[in-house]
């Protein structure tokens, strides 16, 4: 799900969610959802709530940082019930190798239901280095939600 005015008003193409989609698909996952979602936490929130029917796992990028318009962080906040602050705050650290700026996203992670939703900052950038974190934590975290946990490895190896 990608959060940006730019993008939904067609002003922008959107980079970030096609970074997400391309490196989901290569590591085997299956896309069945994307969205363009402007910066407004109802529409943010909305979507969230009807894509957990049908998703194991939600990606945003966008919406994460200072600008009065970042509501990404709320309106995932609101759909949440219950929070995965390490997944957010490894994101955060990992980052900071990369850039100081990584301090400046907001963004949340936890789950709703039986949904891992986490937030990535909007840039191709952020996007890649965020995925290069999660995607090793993915397969266990998805599968201790859906009760079917099978590793401790990351990677899901056999250990
Ligand atoms: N995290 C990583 N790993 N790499 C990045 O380039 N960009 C930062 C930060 N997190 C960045 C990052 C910047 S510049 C900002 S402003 C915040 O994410 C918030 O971005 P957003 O408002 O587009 O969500």
């Amino acid at each position: 799900m990608t959060i940006s005015d730019r993008c939904a008003a067609g002003e922008a193409e959107d980079v970030s969610g096609q970074v997400l989609e391309d490196a989901l698909r290569e590591a085997g996952y299956e896309v069945v959802r994307r969205a363009i979602v402007p910066d407004e936490r109802a529409l943010i929130a909305g979507w969230l709530r009807e894509a957990c029917d049908t998703c194991d796992l939600i990606l945003t990028t966008g919406g994460t940082g200072f600008a009065p318009r970042d509501v990404t962080p709320e309106a995932t906040r609101e759909v949440l019930e219950r929070e995965a602050p390490g997944i957010a705050e490894l994101l955060r650290l990992e980052g900071l190798k990369k850039t100081p700026f990584a301090a400046l996203s907001r963004g949340m992670a936890g789950i709703r239901g039986r949904t891992l939703i986490i937030n990535l900052p909007g840039s191709p950038r952020a996007v890649r280095e965020g995925l290069e974190v999660l995607l090793p934590l993915l397969p266990h975290a998805i599968e201790l939600i859906l009760e079917q946990p099978t590793s401790h490895s990351p990677q899901g190896g056999t250990t």
